[in-house]
């Protein structure tokens, strides 16, 4: 049994434009309301070390690293992340929600990219271990309509919304499939909604699946 006490682990995955970081700051409202303290974080990066290697993974052109690469690249990241932000929070009491986490490696290197899945299994087994996130929502919307609404808000992290259409829809189909294989962990959101129809599903199914 999970100590009440405790905090939980708590990841937004989906494509871009699908409306995470939205529904982060949604999230740790309703969190707050409810009397629990979070601390929002995001992948790649959420710590010092973490943030210099988000440049050099969302900035620049699409074909400056392999599948392969990228992946290392993220797993390095998310390592820094998880031991200078997300575990020490967690050791706290504090609640924490990520904007993305290690299904976006899985669906975008492995799906969307094609690097073994076994592999990335291993570098998640090497680099996180037995921990994972006590719940996953995943946002899912068509990809034009997602693509649209990171482009109406582009600045300079357009890397990834420069890929082809058919690698988002690998992505997608990558992110439903992580849902379907681990339905205990995950949660998919219909994030084709407004807003407040969005935060009010991620609030029923935190409310529900943590007992809040
Ligand atoms: N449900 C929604 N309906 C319409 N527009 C939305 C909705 N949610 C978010 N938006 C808008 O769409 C844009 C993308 O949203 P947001 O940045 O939250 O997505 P994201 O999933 O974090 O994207 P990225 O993967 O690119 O970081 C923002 O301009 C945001 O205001
Ligand atoms: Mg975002």
């Amino acid at each position: 049994m999970t100590d009440p006490a405790a905090g939980r682990f708590i990841t937004l995955e989906g494509g871009e434009g699908a409306g995470k970081s939205t529904q982060v700051v949604r999230l740790k409202e309703w969190l707050k309301e409810r009397g629990h303290e979070s601390v929002a974080t995001r992948e790649p990066g959420g710590a010092p070390g973490a943030e210099m290697v988000r440049k050099l993974l969302v900035e620049g052109p699409v074909e400056r690293w392999d599948g392969i690469t990228e992946a290392l690249l993220h797993f390095a990241a998310r390592r820094d992340h998880l031991r200078s932000t997300v575990w020490p929070a967690l050791k706290r009491g504090a609640w924490v929600i990520s904007d993305r986490f290690a299904d976006s490696t899985m669906a975008y290197q492995g799906y969307g990219h094609g690097a073994d899945r076994t592999m990335l299994g291993a570098l998640y087994d090497m680099a996180v271990g037995d921990f994972c996130p006590d719940l996953t929502l995943i946002l899912d919307l068509p990809v034009e309509t997602g693509l649209a609404r990171a482009a109406a808000r582009r600045g300079r992290e357009t890397r990834y919304e420069s890929l082809p259409i058919a690698f988002h829809e690998r992505v997608r189909a990558g992110f439903l499939d992580i849902a379907a294989a681990d339905p205990k962990r995950c949660v998919v959101i219909d994030a084709g909604k407004d807003i407040e129809t969005i935060a009010a599903s991620i609030a029923d199914a935190v409310g529900s699946r943590l007992g809040i």
